[in-house]
C-alpha cells in the first residue's frame, strides 16, 4: 500500500516519446530524425574542440567551486549581453538591462514566465506551431497561453498576413513569444523587412516581446541571427530575451543560458532584478557554474573564440549541405511535389511537407522516425543515409 496510490501517469513529452519508440525498435537499419540535438556526419554529438581546450585551462586555473551569485557571473553576463545586443548597445545601456545566468534556455523561459505572471501580465501568445515545451512552461507558471497564426502548412511558408493581423489586435502589455532565429519546428523565420513591421506593431501597441534564442549562429552568422533583438533594442522596445547555449556550444547537459530584461528606466531595471533574484532563490538558489565558466572563457579569449566560431560554422554548413542534398534528391524522385521551400528555412528543423499517414508508413515500414507533423531534424541525415530516406519517402508517396 502506498500513500501515493491513485496518482495519474503524466502525459509523455511527444518528442521524447518518439525517441523512446525509436530506441525500442529492433530493426538493424533505423533512422532518427526526431532528435532535438545536432549530429555530425557519423551521427555523434561530440564535445567541441574549443570546449575541450577550455576545460584544460579551467582544470589548471580554477580556484574553487563556491556558490555563484543568485543572478550569476557578471563578466559572463556582460560577454553574452554583448553577443546578443551587440557590444556598443550593451555597453551604453547595461544599466537598463537586468541580466541573469540561467539553467539552459528552458530555465530562462521558466524564470521569465514566472516573473511575467507574478508582476506583469496574465497572458502569453506563442506561435502556432511552436516548440511544445513553450505551452507547458508558460501554463505551468499560470499564464494563459494563446496561439498566434504563424505557419501555413498548405503553402509551406510563414503566414505573415494573419500573424500581423492577430498581433495588431492584442491588448497593450500582452507578451508575445518570438523565436529569434531558426523557428522550431518550421525553420521559417520572418525576413528583415517583416521583423521591422513586427517591431513597429510591438512599439505602437505596447506589446512585450519575449525572444527565445536557442539556435544563434546555426541559421546564418551570429550577427544575422541576432538581427531581430538588435533591431527591437535600437527602437527602445522593452523586452525579455532567453538565451540557450545548449546547441551552438554543444553544451546540452551543462545547462547554461541567460535571461535579459530590457526596460526603459534604470529604477525599473533594479526592481526587475530584485523580483527575478527572489524567483531564482526560491527555485534553485543560484545557477550551476561549470558551463558558465566554459562559455565565459571562450567568449573572452580571442583564439578560443575563433576556434568556436569555426566549429559553429562547420555545424551550420553541414545542416545547409544536408538540406540542399535532401531537396535535390527528393526533386529527382518525387515529381508532383515541390520541396524547394526547404532551402529557405533556417536551422536544424523544418517540416518536410509529409502528411501524418505518410509519416506513419515511413515509421512502420522503413524505420524512419520523424514527428507526426512531418518535422525533421536535418542534422539526423548523413551522406550514407540520405538516399535510403529519400528512396523510402518516394516509394511511400508514389504508392499513395
Ligand atoms: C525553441 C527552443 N527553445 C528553448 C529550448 C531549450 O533549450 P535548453 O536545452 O537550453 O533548455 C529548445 C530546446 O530544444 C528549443 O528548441
Amino acid at each position: 500500500m502506498t500513500l501515493f496510490k491513485g496518482i495519474p501517469v503524466a502525459p509523455m513529452d511527444p518528442i521524447f516519446g518518439l525517441g523512446a519508440a525509436y530506441n525500442k525498435d529492433a530493426r538493424d537499419f533505423k533512422i532518427n530524425l526526431t532528435v532535438g540535438v545536432y549530429k555530425d556526419e557519423v551521427l555523434q554529438t561530440p564535445v567541441l574542440e574549443s570546449i575541450k581546450l577550455t576545460e584544460t585551462i579551467l582544470l589548471k586555473e580554477e580556484l574553487n567551486k563556491e556558490y555563484s551569485l543568485i543572478e550569476g557571473d557578471k563578466e559572463y553576463l556582460s560577454l553574452v549581453g554583448s553577443l546578443v545586443f551587440g557590444s556598443s548597445f550593451f555597453e551604453q545601456n547595461h544599466m537598463f538591462i537586468s541580466s541573469f545566468q540561467t539553467v539552459g534556455g528552458t530555465g530562462a523561459l521558466r524564470i521569465g514566465g514566472e516573473f511575467l505572471k507574478k508582476v506583469v501580465c496574465e497572458e502569453i501568445h506563442i506561435s502556432d506551431p511552436s516548440w511544445p515545451n513553450h505551452k507547458g512552461i508558460f501554463s505551468e507558471v499560470g499564464l494563459l497561453v494563446k496561439n498566434y497564426p504563424y505557419y501555413d502548412l498548405n503553402t509551406n511558408s510563414l503566414d505573415f498576413v494573419q500573424m500581423r493581423t492577430y498581433l495588431k489586435g492584442l491588448a497593450p502589455k500582452s507578451t508575445v513569444l518570438f523565436h529569434t532565429c531558426c523557428h522550431n519546428p518550421s525553420g521559417a523565420d520572418p525576413s528583415k523587412h517583416q521583423w521591422q513591421e513586427l517591431a513597429t506593431i510591438c512599439k505602437e501597441r505596447n506589446l512585450i516581446p519575449f525572444f527565445d534564442s536557442a539556435y544563434l549562429g546555426l541559421g546564418k552568422t551570429l550577427g544575422d541571427d541576432t538581427y531581430a533583438i538588435r533591431l527591437f533594442a535600437s527602437m527602445g522596445i522593452e523586452m525579455l530575451i532567453a538565451v540557450s547555449f545548449s546547441k551552438n556550444f554543444s553544451l546540452y547537459g551543462e545547462r547554461i543560458g541567460a535571461l535579459y530584461i530590457y526596460s526603459n528606466e534604470i529604477e525599473t531595471a533594479q526592481k526587475i532584478t530584485s523580483q527575478i533574484k527572489t524567483i531564482i532563490r526560491r527555485n534553485y538558489s543560484n545557477p550551476p557554474i561549470h558551463g558558465m565558466k566554459i562559455v565565459k572563457e571562450i567568449l573572452r579569449n580571442p583564439s578560443l573564440r575563433a576556434i568556436w566560431e569555426e566549429e559553429l560554422s562547420l555545424m551550420r554548413n553541414r545542416i545547409l549541405e544536408m538540406k540542399s542534398l535532401f531537396v535535390e534528391k527528393l526533386s529527382l524522385r518525387v515529381k508532383n511535389k515541390d520541396f524547394s521551400y526547404l532551402e529557405q528555412t533556417n536551422g536544424m528543423f523544418c517540416f518536410c511537407g509529409l502528411e501524418k499517414s505518410v509519416v506513419e508508413l515511413l515509421m512502420k515500414e522503413y524505420a524512419i522516425y520523424m514527428t507526426h507533423d512531418g518535422r525533421i531534424n536535418v542534422a539526423g541525415l548523413t551522406k550514407n543515409t540520405i538516399d535510403y530516406v529519400v528512396d523510402s519517402i518516394a516509394k511511400v508517396l508514389n504508392r499513395i
